[in-house]
């Protein structure tokens, strides 16, 4: 049976490092609070040459360079964002630009921070049908850009940056064995981000307060456990896994508590779990892929191993994967 495999993985990070030092002075917080409650220490914001597509671009090289593969040799480019920094064309036709895959189709994912998951079911699904396809999968954002920095309930939390895959089909056992995504839009209002404000005055929502990342924190705490467990679980029984026999958990990083709530109800040990939220705090559907190429680079990834990816984010969209690395 075909399987979507990775053959590379990259990632790209904005060179400017945001301290919880430095938000002491930005906003009333600490670094006591946001360390405890977040797990976070510091952060990436993007700067000028730094936009979604162009962190996006960079991390695709590197995928690229891992995989022995030319740009022009690529079939098909996801990029989960939901900040790229044009509405139009989408920000994998700016990737497709930026890298010349010129025989690419390209298309943008927005499932918030389950962006990255839901991208990588659809390569994997492109895959199955055609198993010759090499499929970039991308997670990127620029969530600085979209944040309130007055507000310390949300502006602590977020960062910058882009994670890229490559797959193609595989007939060797390796790669995605099944995935569950889910969503649920009547729970829309709990974590959301309004746009631009529409030219057109009756559609200004009355209650319009700026296109930023807005969230009641701790509904989201609850849900974001639970989903992710479900999502987990559900996927797991599909393929008939035991979590002992998971090797790396590689989930979304929104937060070292809902981490490690989520360890403990899936009695995964802490050293299977990936993270790096301390350093890059909650990078939406960038933070899998970043986290993934991090995994990889350092070794935590053999050949056979079982890799658990799960996500949760605004929509509410969460869900799910497991692959054979
Ligand atoms: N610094 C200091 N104090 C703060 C800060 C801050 N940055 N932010 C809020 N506070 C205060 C609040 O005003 C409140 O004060 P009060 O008791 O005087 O009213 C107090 O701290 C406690 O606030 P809570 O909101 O109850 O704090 P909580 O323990 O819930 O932690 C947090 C807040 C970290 C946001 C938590 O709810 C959380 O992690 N939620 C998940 C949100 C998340 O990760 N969202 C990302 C998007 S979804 C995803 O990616 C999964």
């Amino acid at each position: 049976m075909t399987r979507a495999m990775v053959l590379g993985t990259g990632s790209c990070l904005p060179r400017r490092v945001l301290t919880n030092a430095e938000l002491e002075q930005m906003v009333e917080t600490s670094d006591e609070w946001i360390t405890v409650r977040t797990g976070i220490k510091e952060r990436r914001i993007a700067a000028a040459g730094e936009e979604t597509s162009r962190l996006a671009a960079e991390a695709s090289r590197r995928a690229l360079e891992m995989a022995g593969v030319a740009a022009d040799e690529v079939d098909m480019i996801i990029v989960g964002t939901m900040t790229s920094e044009k509405a139009m064309p989408s920000c994998a036709c700016l990737v497709q630009k930026e890298i010349g895959a010129v025989n690419a189709f390209a298309l943008d994912v927005n499932a918030a921070c389950s962006g990255f998951l839901y991208s990588l079911d659809i390569a994997d699904k492109y895959i199955q049908a055609d198993p010759a396809m090499k499929v970039l999968v991308i997670g990127a954002e620029n969530l600085s850009a979209r944040t309130n920095w007055e507000d310390r309930t949300t502006c602590v939390l977020f960062g910058d940056g882009a994670g890229a895959c490559l797959l193609t089909g595989s007939d060797q056992g390796r790669g995605i064995l099944g995935s569950q995504l889910l969503a649920d839009g009547r729970l829309w209002h709990l974590l959301h981000m309004d746009a631009a404000p529409s030219l057109n005055p009756a559609l200004v929502p009355a209650d319009y307060a700026g296109p930023y990342i807005r969230m009641a924190g701790q509904e989201v705490f609850k849900y974001a456990v639970r989903a992710m467990q479900d999502g987990v679980a559900k996927v797991l029984a599909q393929e008939g896994i035991d979590p002992a026999d998971v090797a790396l958990v590689i989930p979304h990083q929104a937060n070292i508590r809902i981490l490690k709530s989520l360890g403990d109800r899936l009695d995964i040990p802490a050293e299977k779990i990936y993270i790096n939220v301390h350093k890059y705090g909650n990078t939406s559907a960038a933070s899998m892929p970043i986290a993934l190429d991090e995994a990889n680079r350092e070794g935590r990834l053999t050949a056979g191993d079982l890799v658990l990816f799960c996500a949760f984010g605004g929509g509410f969209t969460w869900g799910a994967a497991i692959m054979r690395w």
